[in-house]
C-alpha cells in the first residue's frame, strides 16, 4: 500500500502555543496539538508530518515539498490567513484537499482577520473548536483525499 501522508503546516507564532494569549488560543502548546492530529491520522492508517515556521517563503518550501508526495495538507497559515499570497498561490499549485484550520474564530474578532486568502481554495473550514479543531481538520483531510481517490476511474486493461 502506497505511503498516506497528510501534511500540517504551522504558520507564524503558533510556536508560541501554551503561552501565547490563552484567553484566545488555550492553553495547550503546539506540540499537545500536533500529537493529538498524529493520533487522528495514525486512527486512519495516516502519517503525518508537521512543519512550523514564522516565514512565509519556508512554508512556501513545505507546500512544494508536499506536491506529488503527500495526499492533503491541514494548515493554520496563523496572520499569513490574511495576507499570505505566496502561501495561497502554493496551495493552489498543490494537488490534493488543502483543510483551513483555526484555533479562533477569526472572522468574530477584528475586521482585518476577515479576510482569508486560503479560504477560496480549501475543501473544507475548521474554525473556532480550540485544539479538537486539529483531530477533527485532519480527519477532514483524509476523507477528502479517499473521496478523491474513489472519483478517479481506475485504467482499463486496453487503455
Ligand atoms: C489563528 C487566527 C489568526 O488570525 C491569527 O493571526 C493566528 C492564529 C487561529 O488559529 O485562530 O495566529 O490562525
Amino acid at each position: 500500500m502506497p505511503r498516506q501522508v497528510v501534511l500540517l503546516l504551522s504558520g507564524p507564532n503558533l510556536n508560541l502555543l501554551g503561552t501565547r494569549q490563552p484567553e484566545i488560543y488555550g492553553t495547550d502548546t503546539l506540540l499537545d496539538h500536533v500529537q493529538a492530529a498524529r493520533r487522528a491520522a495514525t486512527e486512519r492508517g495516516w502519517d503525518l508530518e508537521h512543519r512550523q515556521s514564522n516565514h512565509e517563503g519556508d512554508l512556501v518550501d513545505a507546500v512544494q515539498s508536499g506536491i506529488g508526495r503527500v495526499e492533503a495538507i491541514v494548515v493554520n497559515p496563523g496572520a499569513l490567513t490574511h495576507y499570505g499570497w505566496s502561501l495561497h498561490d502554493a496551495l493552489a499549485a498543490f494537488d490534493g484537499p488543502v483543510v483551513e484550520l483555526h484555533l479562533s474564530e477569526p472572522s468574530e474578532r477584528e475586521p482585518w482577520r476577515h479576510t482569508s486568502v486560503v479560504e477560496p481554495l480549501a475543501a473544507a473550514r475548521v474554525a473556532g473548536e480550540g485544539g479538537a479543531g486539529y483531530p477533527r481538520a485532519v480527519t477532514l483531510a483524509i476523507e477528502a483525499a479517499e473521496a478523491a481517490r474513489v472519483a478517479v476511474p481506475k485504467p482499463t486493461a486496453d487503455q
